[in-house]
């Protein structure tokens, strides 16, 4: 099983700096060992600086190997602002000479239930990455968010769906009475050769504590890759209430933080 990383960044430039490298690099060698990048994307504003630098990397050989998916999609039109698709058509798609068959959204419009667009999903993954039956589709990156209440993807605390393990696509209930999501499930997260958290805001610096510090289990700390790696890309704030140097010089690269062992 995957051991945690955590890099921790002065703010949220220079880790982009670094993720953008790092995506280059995971790309490249996907591309060359296997002919193709698959990579699912998460929604949320953290990601959005990201995106909107990503959509500047002009390799176009290997954009054309490059398959884009989604971690998690809320039951809205792709018109609606709550579209995580919408979000990252806006920040990256639009700016990207990648063909429309490696772009690979949920499909809501010709569905009557999200459990029909959940099932459609998954049917998807499986005829992609021709899926055996009961096999989870490897990604070779997963990128994800984390909530104030430690949800990952719309994979929420409490909520059953989070407990899913037979199937690859899943319905998550959000506490809050909002659209209810479309997600992919812990063992396909997990099955994925590349699982890069980005977190950052002093908003986060305490689900951050929770995860890392009291071992609480939480939905984005049940991520751990079983044949791959997971690292946690954090800016100063987000960080701030582990146990950090006083005086925690960022300036150069980014500070690798040992984490305790998970515990549950
Ligand atoms: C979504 C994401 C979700 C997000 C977290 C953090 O659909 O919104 O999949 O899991 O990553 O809620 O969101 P922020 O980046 O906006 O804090």
């Amino acid at each position: 099983m995957a051991k945690r990383r955590v890099l921790i960044f002065e703010n949220s430039f220079a880790l982009s700096n670094y993720l953008l490298e790092k995506w280059a690099a995971l790309a490249a060698a996907a591309v060359q060992q296997q002919g193709r990048f698959t990579v699912a994307l998460s929604g949320g504003k953290t990601p959005i600086e990201f995106y909107c630098r990503l959509s500047n990397f002009d390799r176009f050989d290997l954009w054309t190997k490059t398959h884009l998916f989604l971690t998690d999609e809320r039951f809205v039109s792709i018109h609606s602002p709550e579209s995580n698709f919408r979000l990252i058509k806006n920040n990256l798609l639009d700016y990207l000479q990648i063909p429309d068959e490696n772009i690979h959204p949920v499909l809501l419009g010709p569905v009557d239930s999200i459990d029909e667009a959940a099932a459609q999903y998954e049917g998807h993954l499986e005829t992609f990455f021709s899926l055996p039956i009961g096999q989870r589709p490897r990604f070779d990156l997963v990128l994800l968010g984390v909530g104030e209440d430690g949800h990952t993807a719309s994979l929420f605390p409490e909520d059953v769906n989070l407990n899913e393990t037979s199937r690859s696509v899943t319905v998550g209930i959000p506490p809050t009475k909002k659209p209810p999501r479309i997600s992919l499930t812990l063992p396909v997260i997990n099955n994925a050769a590349c699982v890069i958290f980005l977190v950052t805001g002093r908003n986060k610096a305490s689900v951050i504590a929770d995860i890392f510090i009291k071992g609480a289990d939480l939905p984005a700390g049940r991520v751990l890759p079983q044949n791959g790696e997971i690292i946690f890309l954090l800016d100063r704030d987000a960080a701030q209430q582990l146990p950090l140097p006083e005086e925690l010089n960022l300036s150069g690269d980014a500070l690798a933080w040992e984490p305790p062992p998970v515990n549950h």
